[in-house]
């Protein structure tokens, strides 16, 4: 079927989110940038260096669909930190690209349409940011438009492409032409860094950060290959990064201070402090930004993750082979209920690709396989973005949030990860050494944040 190809790239208010009309979206702002900075000066933490940019050393984690999009990693980058915007299918926050795609499977098409949303969104961050911190795009090396991402990331402008959920040989050939644009995997042990450092060393490229992510904590996708591996304490943080350090010696590349992140599960302060002092650079989280007032998700998608008890969240095994962690909501009961049956019944065969998208290289669903998963993962996380709690995916990382069942502002959980204050309100964080100046975006008046 031909479909309507968007011809140029529309470039839309940075506010504009594609939920119904009572949706409870957070009234226009509240970006970080407005935020006033109010940070005790005798406890920063140490900055981290992402190239030539200073960053608070919390960054924020990718999370698709559409869950970080423009507004959360924009807010992070304007108070200092890296935002992550996850590059898959966007066009779930475009009502025109939408609708462009409507009744379209023309994989070719609905690609364009998700590359012209990613350009829209990484502008959009950048100018949240207004030149504070740093705006990256993830990138999972498991879809199949993955080469198409990190072009059209590098070309709108984003500052770093990080990318997991497989091994990232090709990101130095993808980005040759780019090469101001920070490379950062994301692997879960020493092995599968000793993988990626001596390919990239091949073509004389270094990682400018790496993060270590923990499958037993952290939520989407996760780096084991096996369920029964997540607990496996080959993944835990300090035996990692110490492998990792061994790792640079033996390759001779120990002056090049590579930062290593630990992410997964990383919700106090004291956490952050304890695994900075052990060595990393910086921790990455995600859960607890999902939630935030800022994230790109509907509110009801915040409330199923903020309120989920410990027993509500559950593994399974995600169409993309990878096991997955998720909150167990009715569709995914229903499912897991069903997945032996499904799974029995897998069968190779393209028109189970209902959608035509064909997002993924290896389908579970599509190419009949019947270890991984048996449903379209594209499908349940957009129901779940736009908060349908019946149909929707919810993914989740499986430790306690900072605030509880609160949803607040991003500032407020810089803030208390920074400091370890639980602040009330507009309190706001940003790098302790800088003083900066951003504009408000509602009055367009100059804010000197110190
Ligand atoms: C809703 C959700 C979606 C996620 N999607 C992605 C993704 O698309 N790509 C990715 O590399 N990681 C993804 N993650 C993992 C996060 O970026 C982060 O590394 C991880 O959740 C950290 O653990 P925490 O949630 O306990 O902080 C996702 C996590 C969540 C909660
Ligand atoms: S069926 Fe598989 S490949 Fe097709 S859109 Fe869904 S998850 Fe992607």
């Amino acid at each position: 079927m031909a479909c309507p190809v968007p011809a140029v790239l529309i470039h839309i208010n940075a506010h504009d989110r594609h939920f119904p009309q009572n949706a409870l979206i957070p009234p226009a702002i509240p970006v970080g940038a407005t935020n006033r900075v109010k940070i005790p000066m005798d406890i920063p933490l140490p900055t981290w260096k992402l190239r030539n940019r200073s960053l608070l050393p919390i960054v924020q984690g990718g999370m698709g669909i559409g869950v970080s999009a423009h507004r959360l990693a924009g807010s992070v980058a304007a108070l200092g930190g890296l935002g992550t915007i996850s590059s898959v299918d966007l066009r779930h926050h475009h009502p025109d690209l939408l609708e462009s795609a409507a009744g379209c499977r023309d994989r070719e098409v609905l690609d364009q349409l998700n590359l012209a949303a990613l350009d829209r969104e990484i502008r959009m961050a950048l100018d949240i940011a207004s030149g504070h911190g740093a705006i990256a795009v993830n990138i999972m090396k498991a879809v199949a438009s993955h080469a198409a991402y990190v072009r059209q990331s590098c070309a709108s402008g984003a500052h770093a492409i990080v990318m997991g959920a497989g091994l990232p040989l090709d990101l130095p050939d993808l980005t040759a032409d780019f090469p101001d644009v920070a490379l950062i995997p994301i692997l879960s042990d020493a092995r599968g860094v000793g993988i990626v450092l001596k390919k990239w060393m091949r073509k004389k490229k270094l990682p400018d950060a790496i993060i270590i992510e923990h499958p037993r904590h952290a939520g989407g996708h996760l780096g084991a290959t096996r369920i029964d591996d997540i607990g496996d304490p080959r993944f835990d943080f300090t035996p990692v990064m110490e492998q990792i350090r061994g790792l640079f010696r033996d390759l001779g590349i120990e002056h090049e201070h590579i930062p290593l992140i630990p992410a997964g599960g990383i919700n106090s302060h004291q956490q952050v402090r304890t695994l900075l002092q052990q060595g990393a650079a910086a921790v990455q989280v995600g859960t607890p930004f999902a939630v935030t007032v800022e994230g790109d998700a509907h509110p009801e998608f915040k409330r199923v993750l903020a309120e989920a008890r410990p027993e509500d969240i559950v593994t399974f095994m995600s169409v993309a082979g990878l096991p997955a962690r998720a909150v167990l909501t009715p569709w995914l009961k229903n499912y897991l209920r069903r997945e032996k049956t499904l799974q029995s019944h897998a069968k190779a065969d393209p028109r189970r690709c209902v959608q035509g998208l064909n997002c993924l290289t290896v389908c579970g669903l599509r190419d009949g396989i019947a270890g991984a998963g048996q449903f379209c993962i594209d499908t349940r996380l957009a129901y779940a973005l736009k908060g349908d709690v019946r149909k929707g995916l919810f993914f989740r990382g499986a430790e306690n949030l900072p605030f509880g069942t609160a949803i607040r502002p991003v500032a407020d959980l810089l803030a208390y990860l920074m400091t370890g204050a639980i602040t009330a309100g507009l309190a706001a964080v940003h790098s302790c050494q800088t003083r900066v100046d951003v504009r408000c975006r509602n009055t367009g008046s100059p804010h000197r944040v110190t």
